[in-house]
């Protein structure tokens, strides 16, 4: 197993002289006079560890076996290089080829191969230089998420994936089922979910919020940080069937609260990232977004704008654009007009408040004017919505009204997030950020599907 001070990343630090066992994959070999030069990689690293392996030093047999694909072995001593790019290279002492690669058979080889060809090969794209660039980031962006929360005292809780409630009122959950459904459409019989696993209907959660709600009216300030399932047939390349999730809730807080914690919780991260991965990032903006550090920056450089959705429809209106879906009050922002008001009106973050009832969820909580609710959504250039969040409705009878306004929401399901109402009911707020809509932000990929390292969109279960 490699270890702490044996990834290719620690030996790319190491000292001339040392000497050191490296693993990995070959990214490529050339062959000089007398000596061949491998790259090699562990993924632990944007640069790759040069390997020099002098005639002799490895059977000819053994050397063909050398290409790219193929798991190695190497023992030897790092010595200073004289190539650029790289303090150091390994002088091979021995060579094993642990797994070899059939240059016939292999399909990535040493190009630029274009991100849809890549797509079907998810059990290998994760060996090219992309692919390592963007799953580092995810990694340290994780561990910025975690950062940020528990220096502000947040609890990490975990809500269940299995889940008999529609957290978003909205219908698009996949149902989980232990039943024959087979059986039963051979006995033309309707499946009866009373006998089913749970003894209930149940589903694939959509967002732990609900359950979140129920941990921060114990622990104030509470964050989750798991999957979550849409059955939306959405093909888009903003969309994932199964994505992570960040939603944190806060007890004691309005919706003033909730945009100052998405708006330093967004600053955070991104700048933590910045610090940790610009090797990365700088190879992510060479081949795939000139302007990346630019539009990150502009993120990090001032106050996010705020404006309220009538505002927002005042603006899209000004605009004289030719709107696809003309912007009227009461139609749910389209991404065309997310886009012009973030990367061209404003060129910054922008955070749109109070939307009227009828396009958000059941628990939002309504405003004093009787038609809009206290509902935020963050918008940044390039994504559009990336943050979606809002306070919740704490009043049990204004509650318990919408829910039966609500057609097809089942008032009894509800009946604990009801109770909570009853029992040290207090206001409270939070927010879902998208962790692969973050992560398109960061990494200038233009598909989530390309973020992920096993993306689930409508038609793809493949791996
Ligand atoms: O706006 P959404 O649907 O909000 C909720 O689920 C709330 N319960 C969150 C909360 O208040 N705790 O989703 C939140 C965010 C979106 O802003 C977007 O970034 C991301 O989740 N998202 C998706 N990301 C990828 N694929 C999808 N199909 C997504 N749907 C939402
Ligand atoms: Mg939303």
């Amino acid at each position: 197993m490699i270890g702490p001070g044996s990834y290719v990343c620690d030996l790319l630090r190491g000292a001339p002289g040392t000497s050191v066992t490296a693993r990995g994959w070959v990214k490529t070999r050339r062959d000089g006079k007398n000596v061949h030069f491998i790259q090699l990689n562990d993924g632990s690293s944007p640069v790759d560890l040069q390997v020099v392996v002098d005639e002799g030093v490895v059977a000819p047999e053994a050397i063909a076996r050398i290409t790219t694909g193929a798991a190695l072995s190497v023992e030897g001593d790092l010595v200073a290089s004289p190539g650029k790019g790289q303090a150091v290279e390994l002088k091979a002492r021995a060579l094993v080829v642990l797994g070899a690669a059939n240059p016939e058979e292999y399909p990535l080889q040493k190009k630029k191969h274009n991100l849809e060809t890549l797509r079907p090969l998810g059990h290998l794209r994760a060996r090219t230089n992309t692919f390592g660039a963007v799953f580092r980031v995810r990694n340290v962006l994780a561990r910025a998420i975690h950062k940020f929360f528990q220096d502000q005292g947040f609890l990490y809780v975990h809500t269940p994936v299995i889940s008999s409630s529609d957290a978003e009122g909205a219908g698009s959950m996949f149902q989980v089922t232990a039943l024959d459904l087979e059986e039963a459409a051979h006995a033309r019989k309707a499946p009866d979910f009373t006998q089913d696993f749970f003894g209930r209907r149940t589903y694939l959660t959509v967002s732990g919020q609900l359950e979140a709600e129920i941990l921060a009216l114990a622990f104030a300030n509470v964050y989750t940080f798991g999957p979550t399932f849409r059955a939306e047939n959405s093909n888009t390349p903003r969309h994932l069937a199964e994505f992570y999730m960040i939603e944190p809730e806060m007890a004691f807080c309005d919706l003033k609260g909730d945009q100052d914690l998405a708006e330093a919780f967004l600053k955070s991260v991104i700048g933590q990232v910045m610090d940790e991965c610009r090797p990365d990032l700088e190879f992510l903006s060479k081949w795939y977004d000139s302007e990346l550090f630019q539009t990150l920056e502009t993120v990090l450089a001032g106050p996010f704008e705020r404006i309220s959705y009538t505002e927002a429809v005042g603006l899209l209106q000004k605009s004289g654009r030719n709107w696809e879906f003309p912007a009227h009050w009461g139609a749910d922002l389209q991404s065309e007009h997310e886009r012009y008001l973030t990367e061209e009106l404003f060129q910054k973050p922008v955070i749109v408040t109070d939307y009227p009832r009828e396009i958000k969820a059941f628990y939002m909580r309504s405003n004093d004017d009787g038609k809009t609710v206290a509902a935020m959504d963050v918008l940044v250039p390039r994504i559009g919505e990336i943050i979606g969040g809002s306070q919740r409705e704490e009043r049990h009878d204004v509650l318990l009204s919408r829910i039966r306004d609500h057609a097809g929401m089942n008032e009894e399901a509800y009946w604990w997030y009801l109770e909570l109402r009853k029992f040290g009911g207090v206001e409270h707020a939070g927010f879902g950020m998208g962790f692969e809509r973050m992560m398109m932000y960061l990494t200038g990929m233009k598909n989530i599907r390309d973020v992920i390292p096993f993306p689930r969109t409508p038609g793809n279960a493949e791996f």
